[in-house]
């Protein structure tokens, strides 16, 4: 087994990028090259958790923008994430991995319900637990769903892999010149609106000195960063 950095680690991914260039739905080619990319890094042994967005299917936050009831808009989008995470299962499981789905809302017929004691066995034994529907309440995004799932599990990082390598002072696709942050401090994550993920879930990590490492999706960061190699931009205390 390799020298990992992190032994138990929470993946969140967004939604989007689940969609490929289609911008809406899942791409099956696209969810098998991220379950490859993944599939990378679970053969060092490394205990991953994972967290999936969804954006790509419907978005709390714009459905009330709309006019919708915030409520209802929300469990819309928990509902989304559950599709995600089914389809991330079928596509690591192709590939070999054991995996469990394990939801917030019960609904037992697709998958098991979240209990934390049994996702923290399935981890021990070196399944991904893929966790959907959020934190199963409305008003809180994936994001502060991630950070949650990350301190109850006891993982020792929050990698947010996003099509995007890092963290840069101004968006790197329009400006040649964007400078890469390699670290940045909870407070200036949050003070500067960075966007990284929600102050809900930047404060629940900050509370419990949990690193967030922002890193690219596609490009091999993320097995990079488990072997010990500084990657992305990594979030932590001052
Ligand atoms: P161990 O007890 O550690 O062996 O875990 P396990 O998950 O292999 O055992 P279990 O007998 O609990 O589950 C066997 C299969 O049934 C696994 O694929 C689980 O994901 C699935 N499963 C377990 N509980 C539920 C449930 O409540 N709903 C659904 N849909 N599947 C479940």
């Amino acid at each position: 087994m390799a020298n990992l950095r992190y032994k138990r680690v929470l993946l969140k991914l967004s939604g989007e990028a689940l969609a490929g260039s289609g911008h809406f739905g899942i791409d099956p080619a696209t969810v098998s090259s991220l379950c490859a990319e993944i599939g990378e890094v679970l053969r060092y042994g490394v205990q991953l958790a994972v967290v999936i967005g969804g954006g790509n299917i419907f978005r709390g936050m714009a459905g009330a923008t709309q006019g919708m009831e915030r409520a209802s808009a929300d469990y819309m989008g928990m509902l989304a994430t559950v599709l995600n995470a089914v389809a991330v299962q079928d596509s690591l499981e192709k590939l070999g991995h054991a995996t469990r789905v394990l939801s917030a809302i019960t609904m037992q017929e697709i998958c098991e319900p979240y209990i934390r004691r049994r996702a923290d066995r399935h981890l021990e034994k070196g399944r991904v637990v893929i966790c959907a529907a959020g934190t199963g309440n409305p008003y809180f995004t994936t994001d502060t769903a991630a950070a949650l799932r990350g301190m109850e599990l006891k993982c020792e990082a929050l990698i947010k892999a996003t099509k995007v390598d890092g963290v840069y002072d101004k968006d790197p696709v329009k400006y040649s010149d964007a400078v890469k942050y390699s670290r940045i401090s909870y407070s200036e994550a949050i003070a500067r609106r960075l966007g990284i993920m929600d102050t809900t879930a930047i404060s629940l990590a900050m509370e419990n000195n949990i690193p967030i490492i922002v890193c690219g999706m596609f490009n091999g960061d993320i097995r990079r960063l488990l072997l010990g190699e500084e990657v992305g931009t990594i979030v932590q205390g001052e």
